[in-house]
Parts: C-alpha cells; sequence; structure tokens
C-alpha cells in the first residue's frame, strides 16, 4: 500500500511510519508546509497532487496541547477542524480512503465507568470539541472513512520531549525530597504507540469504517500508572497521589478518559494486550533502559 501520512513526524505518525516500512507499505509524509488553509481553487489542485497515486491517508496530526488548545481556541480549531475538513475534501475528491485519529477525551464526563464507541460523545474541552467536530466531517465527507479514538498514548524515544513515561522517571530521579505527586483522580487508558499502529494497519487492511476505539487493555488513574511505571523502571522513589486541583490545568479535562475496544471485540478481533505488559515491554528498550541505567 501506499500511504500518505501526516504527523508523521509526532509520536504515533513515527511509530506508524516505521511499523508500515518493516511491514512492505510505502510512506509519504504529508507535512504542514504542503497544506494551504484557503478555498481557492489553486490550493484544492495542490492538496490533490499530493494524493495522486495513495492507497489510504492517515490524518495523525494535530494541535495535541489540550491547555493550548482552551487558551487559544481560534488556533485550536484552526488545526484540528478547517485543515482537517480541507485534508479530508481533498481524500473524496481523489477517492482516497481516509483514517482520522482521535481521542477517547471526546466522550466527555458523564460517566464513571469505560466508555464504548455507542456511549454519546459530550467532549468538555476545546480541543475535544475540536477532535468530535473533525470526526464528523470525516465521516460526512465519505461514510467509509475510519476514525480511531485512543488515548493516554506513551511511547518513541526516551528524548522526547512529550514521551510521558520518560518524563516521569527523569523527575522521580531529580525528586529532592524523595517522592513525586500523582493525580488520582483521573483514569484513563495508557496505551502503547506501537500497539496502536499494529491496530490501525489491520482496521485499514480490513477495509474497516466508522468509530473504533483502540486502547491497551485494563485502565488506571494516573497515580496507578506512574507508581507502575516507576516500580517497572526499578525507581525506588515514592509516588504520593494527589488531587485533579493540585495541577492548576486551564481545560476542564474530564476525570474519565476510560475506553474498552467494543466495536473490535464484537467484530471478532483479538483483544490488545494489557497496557501494564505493553508498557514492561517498552521499558526493556535499548532507549528506555539506558534512560534508567
Ligand atoms: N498523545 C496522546 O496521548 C493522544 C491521545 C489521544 C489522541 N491522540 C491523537 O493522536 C494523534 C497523534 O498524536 P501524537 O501524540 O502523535 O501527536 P504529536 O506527537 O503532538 O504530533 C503531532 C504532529 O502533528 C503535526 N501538526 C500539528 N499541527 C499541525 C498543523 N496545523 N498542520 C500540520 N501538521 C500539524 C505536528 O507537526 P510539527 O512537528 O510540524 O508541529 C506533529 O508531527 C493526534 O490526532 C492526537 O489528537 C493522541
Amino acid at each position: 500500500m501506499n500511504l500518505l501520512i501526516s504527523g508523521a513526524g509526532g509520536l504515533l505518525g513515527g511509530a506508524l511510519v516505521k511499523l508500515a516500512t518493516a511491514r512492505g507499505h510505502a510512506c509519504t509524509p504529508l507535512n504542514r508546509s504542503q497544506v494551504r488553509l484557503s478555498l481557492a481553487a489553486s490550493a484544492a489542485e495542490e492538496l490533490d497532487a499530493l494524493f495522486a497515486n495513495v492507497d489510504h491517508f492517515v490524518h495523525a496530526a494535530a494541535n495535541t496541547n489540550v491547555e493550548h488548545c482552551e487558551a487559544e481556541p481560534s488556533a485550536c480549531h484552526r488545526d484540528n477542524v478547517l485543515l482537517t475538513e480541507l485534508l479530508a475534501a481533498a481524500a473524496r475528491r481523489c477517492g482516497v480512503p481516509m483514517t482520522f485519529i482521535s481521542s477517547t477525551g471526546v466522550y466527555g464526563a458523564f460517566k464513571t465507568t469505560p466508555y464504548a464507541e455507542y456511549d454519546d460523545a459530550r467532549p468538555e474541552t476545546q480541543h475535544h470539541r475540536s477532535k468530535l467536530r473533525a470526526e464528523q466531517l470525516v465521516l460526512a465527507a465519505e461514510w467509509s472513512n475510519l476514525v480511531v479514538r485512543t488515548g493516554w498514548l506513551f511511547g518513541g524515544g526516551a528524548q522526547a520531549p512529550k514521551n510521558f513515561v520518560a518524563r516521569r522517571i527523569l523527575e522521580a530521579r531529580a525528586a529532592q525530597d524523595g517522592f513525586i505527586s500523582s493525580n488520582q483522580q483521573q483514569r484513563g487508558c495508557p496505551t502503547l504507540v506501537d500497539d496502536l499502529a499494529d491496530r490501525l494497519l489491520d482496521l485499514i487492511g480490513m477495509k474497516a469504517r466508522g468509530v473504533f476505539n483502540v486502547v491497551n487493555e485494563g485502565n488506571a488513574s494516573r497515580f496507578e500508572y506512574v507508581r507502575e511505571i516507576l516500580s517497572l523502571a526499578g525507581v525506588a522513589v515514592e509516588v504520593r497521589p494527589v488531587a485533579a486541583g493540585q495541577f492548576n490545568r486551564i481545560a476542564p479535562v474530564s476525570d474519565n478518559e476510560m475506553a474498552v475496544n467494543w466495536r473490535a471485540d464484537e467484530l471478532g478481533l483479538p483483544p490488545l494486550r494489557a497496557w501494564q505488559t505493553a508498557l514492561a515491554d517498552y521499558l526493556s528498550t535499548d532507549d528506555m533502559r539506558a534512560l534508567t541505567a
């Protein structure tokens, strides 16, 4: 397959390019400099040229800074909605099927148990509202497009600034008082990007359509997640549970970002492995071992 991938330099995009290439697919990155946010016919022609000879387009680029999105909603909706709308329209014109990467955060905060795809989506932040709007545009452009909702991604290089696992290890190693604090209220499903990329390629290969949750099995509070990271990494620093209010965030992020892969389960796909197993595997990579040595 010839895959066109936006956000190829990001956490998920990088993992997807690596895995798809290893499986013999050709991957072409689509960069921000190649897309003009304009209704001009010339801009559409430029976009259409990018979709020539493409078998599938994966739109993994997004403004992923939830706090920035809350403070600057116009920039958020430009990056996440207008961009997606133009790309989905181009894919539709060129007859290229598309996958949009979304977030389990779109479900919102109206349940205390994990969300399935049949639950309502009632997002509470600008970021998650923009992701839901973009989902709707992608599915309206072509009913057979695919939307994948995921969350709490980890993986990639140890030095990447957004690497949550590496950051917590470094934070713990630098802890002056012998402890670090973590949110015990918010729950989600830590998910290894490589496992997500693997399931994505499977879904694309099967021509799956509509909305799928894709997360590793199980769930945890941020506190339980961080405690597991430090335990597996062999860092003997205490993790203290604290309330969400301690973190002074602008965006009203839901305490419940948990999900289950209900649709994949019902359709007979094998379950993804438990997040603890994926995390242990990830921490045993050379890159991450060097961080904890
Ligand atoms: N990370 C998570 O925990 C998480 C959770 C739920 C959903 N997701 C979704 O998963 C997808 C991938 O996330 P990620 O964690 O891999 O993100 P990431 O590491 O922040 O990478 C985002 C990528 O998008 C590109 N990008 C951002 N704004 C753009 C724009 N306006 N035009 C073109 N490219 C733009 C960035 O390019 P530059 O390098 O040029 O900035 C970067 O390559 C996103 O759709 C995100 O919403 C992620």
